[in-house]
């Protein structure tokens, strides 16, 4: 059976005394990308880990390393984070003022580009964009701290935004963050999401191989 969907693990839940472990840990239990949340404590209110940090673990790792800015103004630090070897680097709709900019800006320096959208944000903030996007990102929770619950109008989004990329006849991934769990990867799969980011319903359950197949399971009946 093919993959139903990309797991993208939300390294905010992780061990971060043993981050190259834990990046080795994921490429060996089949995990394809992992999911770094940069937050700046004023976006939102945490701060967690920056370029140096992504570009100090790239050379241990061969994983996708799915990039999501929680940082005011990210145009101020495009150039650093595709330096650090970010795959793909995800701004917020909400955290720039010139957003076509930004997401040209990521596309020259190399990387996939990608816009997240707050829980009350509107689809129609990334609409236009979405040939340049290579994923929309799909808030399920207000962005900041791991563990909260899903907020469910998130999955009539998720079907809303389907049937635009389908109707446009675009590629364009589906990413969906916050509150994912193996009770609702399926739902979440068949409203139209590709990439689910899971933290705290993962790295709270290993061994990681398993885990990853208990997300997988639902699409097995
Ligand atoms: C939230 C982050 C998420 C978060 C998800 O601000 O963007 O990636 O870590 O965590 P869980 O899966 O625990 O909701
Ligand atoms: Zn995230």
């Amino acid at each position: 059976m093919a993959a139903p969907f990309i797991l993208s693990p939300s390294l905010l839940s992780s061990d971060f005394g043993r981050l190259a472990e834990e990046l080795h840990d994921l490429e060996m239990a089949g995990l394809a990308w992992a999911h770094w949340d940069v937050m700046d404590g004023a976006f939102v209110p945490n701060i967690t880990f920056g370029p140096l940090v992504i570009k100090a673990l790239r050379s241990r790792s061969r994983l996708f390393f799915d990039v999501h800015l929680m940082i005011e103004r990210p145009e101020r630090y495009l150039a650093e984070f595709a330096d650090a070897g970010a795959d793909l680097i995800c701004v917020h709709a909400e955290a720039t003022t010139h957003l076509e900019r930004a997401v040209a800006e990521i596309a020259r320096l190399g990387a996939k580009p990608a816009v997240a959208l707050n829980p009350a944000t509107p689809l129609c903030a990334v609409e236009y964009l979405l040939p340049q996007l290579h994923m929309v990102l799909i808030m399920s929770v207000n962005p900041g701290f791991g563990g909260q619950k899903f907020i469910p109008f998130s999955l009539d989004k998720i079907r809303d935004l389907r049937t635009i990329i389908n109707s446009k006849g675009l590629q364009t991934l589906i990413q969906v963050d916050g509150g994912v769990s193996p009770d609702n990867a399926k739902q979440l799969v068949e409203a139209g999401a590709d990439v689910l980011v899971s933290g705290s319903a993962f790295f709270g359950f290993p061994p990681y191989a398993q885990r990853l197949q208990t997300f997988y399971a639902p699409f097995k009946d």
